[in-house]
C-alpha cells in the first residue's frame, strides 16, 4: 500500500463553545473530541499524524501527547492556509495525506479506509469526502457537471442561488496525493467573500491542470457532523454513546435501556453482564462477566470482577473481587480493594481500605484507612475513627473477627484475629486474639423512677 499520513486541522478558535478550553479537548463519552479523530485514523491503519494547532495550542498538545507532529498556525487565514503551514513536513514525503478536522469525532476508520481505496482505484489526485444532507446551510457545496464529474467546491458564502440548492456538501475531509496538494497550494488565492485561503479551491486548480478529482459520498451523513457549540457536543456524544452501547451488545452484554446508559469509550465489559438504566461507567473501568450493574450506579476508573452485584452505588478508582455484592447506596472511594465474595451493604462508605474475602459490612458503616482480614463481620453502624483532627490513622482488623453494632474503632488501633467486640464499644486499644472487648458504661435501671418523678406520659 501507498505511504499515508494524516493531517488534522485544529487551529481554529471555537468561539461558540464559550469555553476557556480548546474546542477539540472537550470530551465526548470520556474521550477528547480530537482523540476520536486520531483513533479513527489509527483504525484505518494510519499511524503518522501531524496536527495543525493555533488557538490554545498547548492544551491540544498536552491532550494528545508527543506521539504526534505539531505545526503552528499563528493566524487562522483559512483551511488552505492551515495546510500550507505543513508544507515542510509534506514536501519530505511521498504518497498520500488524509486531511481531517479536529472537531469531527464521528468519522470512522471504515470511512477513511473506503475513501482511500476509492481514491486509489479511481486514480484521483484528490478525493473529497461528501455527504447528502437535507439542510446544507453553512457548508461548502459540491458542484458536478451533467455527467456527475466533480467540478469544484463552492463555499456557502460565495455560492449562487442555484448552487445553494445543492444538497451534496463538503465534509472538509480529503484524501490527497501529496505531490498534487503541494502543487495546488502554490496557486491558492484569498480573493473570496471571506478573504481566506480556501483548501476547497485546490480541487478546481487541479482540474484546470487536467488532473482527475473525485468525491466519496459517505453512507451515513452523521459521520461528518462537527462540534461548534455545546449543543452539537451533546448531539455528537449521543451518537457516540449509542455506538458504544451497540458494540457492547454485539459482544454479549445486556443493556436494558441504551438510551439511558452512559459508557465511556475505553470501558470494557465481560459477556452476560446486565447493565440497568442510568448506569454511568467512566474512564478505564473494566467490568467482568455475569455481573449485574444495578440502576443509578456510577463506576469510575475501577476494576470489577466476575459475578459482582452492584446496586445504586458509586465506585471510584477501586477494585471489586469476584462474587462481591455492593450496595444499594454504597460509596467506595479511591484506592479501596474489595475482596472476593465480600458484602458491602446499604449506606456503607469505604475509603482507601482493603477488605478481605468473605468479609461482610452489611449496613451503615464508615470504613476509612483500614485493613480488614477475611471472613470478618462488621456490625451495623461501625465506624473507623481514622481522623484525629490532624492526621489520618490506620485501623487493622484481623480474620474471623466480629465487631458488634455501633462500635467506634479509634485509630491507630488493632483488632486481632478471632476476637469479638461488644456492641456500642469505643475501642482505643488492641483487642487480643480470642478475646471479647467491651468498652462501654454498664446499664443502670432506676426502679420506679417514672412514678417517683411523676413522669407518666398519660
Ligand atoms: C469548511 C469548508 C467547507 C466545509 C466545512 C465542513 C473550507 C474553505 N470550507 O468550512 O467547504 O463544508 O468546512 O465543516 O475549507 N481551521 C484551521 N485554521 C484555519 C481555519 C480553519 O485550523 O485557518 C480548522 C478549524 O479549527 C476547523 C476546521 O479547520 O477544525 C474547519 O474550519 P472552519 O472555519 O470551521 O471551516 P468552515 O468555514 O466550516
Ligand atoms: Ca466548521
Amino acid at each position: 500500500m501507498e505511504q499515508i499520513m494524516v493531517l488534522i486541522l485544529a487551529a481554529g478558535e471555537g468561539k461558540r463553545m464559550k469555553s476557556k478550553y480548546s474546542k477539540v479537548v472537550h470530551k465526548a463519552c470520556g474521550k477528547p473530541i480530537i482523540k476520536w479523530v486520531c483513533n479513527a485514523a489509527k483504525e484505518a491503519g494510519i499511524e503518522e499524524a501531524t496536527v495543525i494547532i493555533g488557538h490554545q495550542a498547548e492544551q491540544v498538545r498536552e491532550c494528545l501527547g508527543e506521539d504526534y507532529n505539531y505545526v503552528y498556525q499563528y493566524q487562522q487565514l483559512g483551511t488552505g492556509h492551515a495546510v500550507m503551514q505543513a508544507e515542510d513536513i509534506l514536501s519530505k514525503r511521498d504518497g498520500l495525506v488524509f486531511i481531517l478536522y479536529g472537531d469531527t469525532p464521528l468519522i470512522t476508520g471504515d470511512t477513511i479506509s473506503k475513501t482511500i481505496d476509492y481514491h486509489i482505484t479511481q486514480g484521483y489526485v484528490v478525493t473529497v469526502v461528501t455527504a447528502e444532507v437535507e439542510n446544507p446551510a453553512g457548508y461548502g457545496r459540491i458542484v458536478r457537471d451533467s455527467k456527475g464529474n466533480v467540478l469544484k467546491i463552492v463555499e456557502h458564502k460565495d455560492a449562487s442561488p442555484e448552487e445553494l440548492k445543492i444538497k451534496e456538501i463538503n465534509s472538509g475531509m480529503y484524501c490527497f496525493s501529496i505531490k498534487h496538494l503541494l502543487l495546488a497550494l502554490k496557486e491558492l488565492k484569498n480573493n473570496n467573500n471571506q478573504g481566506e485561503y480556501y483548501l476547497t479551491d485546490t480541487l478546481e486548480i487541479l482540474i484546470n491542470k487536467g488532473f482527475k478529482v473525485g468525491a466519496y459520498v459517505v453512507e451515513d451523513p452523521e459521520e461528518i457532523l462537527g462540534v461548534n457549540d455545546r449543543i452539537q457536543l451533546y448531539q455528537v456524544s449521543q451518537i457516540l454513546r449509542k455506538r458504544i452501547c451497540i458494540r457492547h451488545m454485539k459482544e454479549g452484554v445486556t443493556i436494558i435501556d441504551p438510551s439511558n446508559t452512559y459508557i465511556d469509550a475505553e470501558v470494557k465489559i465481560g459477556i452476560d453482564t446486565v447493565i440497568y438504566p442510568e448506569v454511568i461507567l467512566e474512564g478505564n473501568t473494566v467490568i467482568g462477566e455475569d455481573c449485574v450493574i444495578g440502576p443509578n450506579s456510577r463506576i469510575i476508573n475501577s476494576k470489577v470482577g466476575n459475578n459482582v452485584q452492584i446496586q445504586n452505588s458509586v465506585i471510584i478508582s477501586s477494585s471489586i473481587g469476584d462474587g462481591a455484592s455492593i450496595g444499594p447506596f454504597a460509596y467506595i472511594r479511591p484506592e479501596s480493594v474489595i475482596g472476593e465474595n465480600v458484602k458491602i451493604g446499604d449506606f456503607v462508605e469505604v475509603k482507601k481500605s482493603i477488605i478481605g474475602n468473605r468479609t461482610k459490612i452489611p449496613h451503615h458503616s464508615y470504613i476509612g484507612d483500614a485493613e480488614i482480614g477475611e471472613n470478618t463481620n462488621i456490625g451495623c453502624g461501625v465506624i473507623t475513627v481514622n481522623y484525629n483532627g490532624k492526621e489520618k490513622n490506620k485501623t487493622i482488623i484481623g480474620n474471623n473477627a466480629f465487631v458488634g453494632c455501633n462500635v467506634n474503632l479509634v485509630a491507630p488501633v488493632k483488632v486481632s484475629d478471632n476476637s469479638y467486640i461488644a456492641a456500642g464499644s469505643t475501642i482505643t486499644e488492641t483487642v487480643p486474639e480470642y478475646s471479647l472487648a467491651i468498652a462501654r458504661e454498664r446499664q443502670i435501671n432506676k426502679e420506679n423512677w417514672v412514678i417517683k418523678k411523676g413522669m407518666h406520659r398519660r
